[in-house]
């Protein structure tokens, strides 16, 4: 497996094909209407803080991104918190970094927006992805998810 160069940018609305193309990779689910979705809120909402980035290879091909929420209130940043929704990494560049490249560019620019805390959720059963977490220094939270079935 040769060596990549990757950039780091935030994520621009003409990203929608590979983010989709990405995801139907990793999780086998082709789901564009909930990216329409996220992209809808995430790029035209007026009260967005760009915090959503993509790894993209020296030709300019998108192989990872990472998506999450914060938003500024009236006056200013009122949260200290912020979450991280989705990561996804092409499986053809997995294991290469990518992935950490991704979480620490993310979190070093929510540090400097003044956030203090991001929460994620992550199936129990989905080890691969608590692994990788956890190699992130993603620990539990003291706060548990409660639900009911109705
Ligand atoms: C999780 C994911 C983003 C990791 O991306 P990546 O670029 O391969 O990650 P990295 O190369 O930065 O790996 C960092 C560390 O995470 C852990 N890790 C990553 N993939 C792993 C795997 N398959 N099994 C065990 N540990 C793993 C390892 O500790 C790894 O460090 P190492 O390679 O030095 O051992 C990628 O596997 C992916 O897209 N998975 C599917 C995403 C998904 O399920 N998303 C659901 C919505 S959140």
């Amino acid at each position: 497996m040769g060596e990549v160069k990757i950039n780091i940018r935030f994520l621009r609305a003409d990203d929608f094909d590979a983010i989709v193309k990405i995801d139907n990779k990793v999780l086998g689910l082709y789901r564009p209407e909930y990216y329409k979705l996220k992209f809808e809120k995430l790029v035209q909402s007026k009260d967005y803080v760009p915090t959503s980035l993509v790894a993209e290879t020296e030709n300019g091909m998108v192989v990872g991104f990472i998506m999450g929420e914060l938003y500024i209130g009236e006056f200013g940043i009122s949260q200290e918190k912020a979450t991280l929704d989705t990561i996804g990494v092409d499986p053809d560049y997995q294991r290469r970094g990518i992935g950490k490249l991704l979480i620490n560019e993310y979190l070093a620019h929510l540090k400097k927006l003044g956030v203090e805390k991001v929460n994620t959720l992550v199936d129990w059963d989905d080890a691969k992805l608590i692994h990788f977490f956890s190699a992130n220094k993603f620990s539990p939270s003291k706060v548990i998810n409660l639900e009911r079935t109705l």
